[in-house]
């Protein structure tokens, strides 16, 4: 039985107080108040990876929102997989579409960036997700499922295994444009297909696939029904506990 995971993407949001305030504000109200088997990650600024992972509870976990894909070196103002590794910190989004467009992430260096995640015992959480010029002018299924392709079935099962896939249509990001419950489980299920295709029924059906992309209170409970929707990547609604809180609870 695959995993059901709601992680919260804090971008580049928070001062030092406000993000201990707002992951002990979490972690209280999900003690309080969730019933369900559902897994929590805060993937926070890198530099309140040491700190908030004093949080981390049974149900909820701390993320990192990237890694360079070298273990060290020369890279002024990145952060390495071991680093992450060493605060015991077990997630980590990688492929997001702003680090694509505006860092130049490409398949291929994701590929680097998963191989070392995974070697350092890191979840990576894969981003993929169409552009809306790509939905209306292009087979933007057969893109999306390209990403997969392109940056990660070079993976042995067993190393897939270790992975989340999250969704996120890029024209949903930020925009309060959701997907429809049907987008989000048309592309959720020719994913699955996909991955089957690649690595057989038994890892695809095991495996977490989360829709990101204007995920809201609102909304959740419809996105999450769907059958292979399993769980979501929340950006702007998990800056606010009430509403990350809420979400979590649509599960
Ligand atoms: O990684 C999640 C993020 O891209 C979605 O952002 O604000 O549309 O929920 P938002």
């Amino acid at each position: 039985m695959r995993k059901k995971i709601v992680a919260g993407n804090w971008k580049m949001n928070k001062t030092a107080e406000e993000a201990v305030a707002l992951t002990s504000e979490i972690v209280h109200m999900i003690a309080d108040e969730v019933t369900s088997d559902v897994e929590v990650v805060l993937c926070v600024p890198s530099l309140y990876l040491s700190t908030l992972q004093q949080y981390a509870t049974g149900r909820v976990s701390i993320g990192a929102q990237n890694i360079h894909q070298k273990a060290s070196g020369a890279y002024t103002g990145e952060i390495s997989a071991p680093m992450v590794k060493s605060l015991n910190i077990p997630y980590v989004i990688l492929g997001h579409s702003e680090r694509r467009q505006y860092f130049g992430e490409t398949d291929e260096i994701l590929a680097e960036k998963v191989n070392i995640a995974l070697e350092n015992g890191l979840k990576p959480i894969f981003c993929c997700g169409e552009s809306l010029e790509q939905r209306q002018n292009e087979d933007y299924i057969a893109l999306v499922q390209a990403q997969l392709t392109n940056a990660l079935f070079h993976l042995s099962a067993e190393q897939f295994g270790q992975l989340v896939i999250a969704y996120e249509p890029i024209w949903a990001i930020g925009t309060g444009l959701t997907a429809s419950a049907q987008q989000a489980q048309d592309m959720h299920a020719a994913l699955r297909s996909h991955i089957a295709s690649k690595y057989g029924a038994e890892v695809a059906d095991n495996t977490t696939i989360q829709y990101g992309g204007s995920v809201s209170a609102a909304n959740a409970a419809e996105l999450f029904s769907s059958p292979d929707v399993d769980g979501g990547l929340v950006g702007g609604a998990s800056l606010k506990s009430r509403d990350f809180v809420n979400i979590v609870k649509a599960i």
